[in-house]
């Protein structure tokens, strides 16, 4: 599968945000990453379905990966739809009913992510392989951008990738928290092929020379 990056919202300049988006688009960048906090699941406040509706209106028409980190995550699943999501992800343990909500998301015409965090067992994931279109690997602890790499968020990327394999659809796996230029080849090595990144891309001085440097890793 073609490997897409993904620069993360959560680092970007919120009182210029439209611009940052299509400058990272202009840049190179695949898809935007949009993190959803609700200071309740993660200790941390973001945005909600109101601004990526802004953003379509003002005619962003990129791929939207919405992260949701809020519990409960249902009530939410609608207005994310309106707004204009492609790809909604949701923790399981955001929701009582992973089933019910996945199913949400893809008869709202989106197409459904799962997000394990590190300390969250795979186990659930051959349940539900076969209504998920993107696998997402924390590898970090979920809230906050910038924080250092987990490695064995490595071990657990192989292991989905393998359990993606054996289902023999076409699924995204997904890596978020602590990726830069530097660690991008060692993550697609494990099996990542949609990369998360936030501070490295929006703290960065260059764009271009960011993205370029994390494209060039992976060639
Ligand atoms: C963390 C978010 C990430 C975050 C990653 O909870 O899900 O998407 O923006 O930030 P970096 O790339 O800085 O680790
Ligand atoms: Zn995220």
């Amino acid at each position: 599968m073609e490997h897409w990056i993904a620069p993360s919202i959560l680092s970007a300049d919120f009182s210029r945000l439209g611009e940052e988006i299509r400058d990272v688009l202009d840049a190179g960048a695949d898809i935007i990453h949009f993190d959803v906090m609700d200071n309740h699941y993660v200790p941390n406040l973001t945005i909600g379905a109101p601004v990526l509706k802004s953003l379509r209106k003002a005619g962003l028409d990129c791929v939207m990966d919405v992260h949701l980190m809020v519990k409960p995550v249902d009530r939410l699943i609608g207005d994310f739809l309106d707004a204009g999501a492609d790809i909604i992800s949701v923790h399981p343990e955001s929701t009582e009913h992973l089933h019910r909500t996945l199913t949400l998301i893809r008869e709202g015409g989106a197409s459904p992510g799962i997000v394990f965090n590190p300390a969250t067992p795979l186990t659930v994931l051959d349940e539900v392989i076969d209504l998920v279109d993107l696998v997402l690997i924390m590898s970090v602890n979920p809230g906050f951008g910038g924080q250092a790499f987990i490695e064995s968020s490595l071990d657990k990327l192989a292991i989905a990738r393998e359990i993606i394999d054996d289902a023999r659809r076409e699924v995204r796996l997904e890596i978020d928290g602590g990726i830069k230029a530097d660690n991008i080849r060692l993550v697609a090595d494990a099996g990542a092929d949609t990369f998360v990144a936030g501070s490295a891309i929006f703290g960065s001085d260059d764009y271009v020379a960011t993205i370029a440097a994390m494209r060039n890793a992976l060639d």
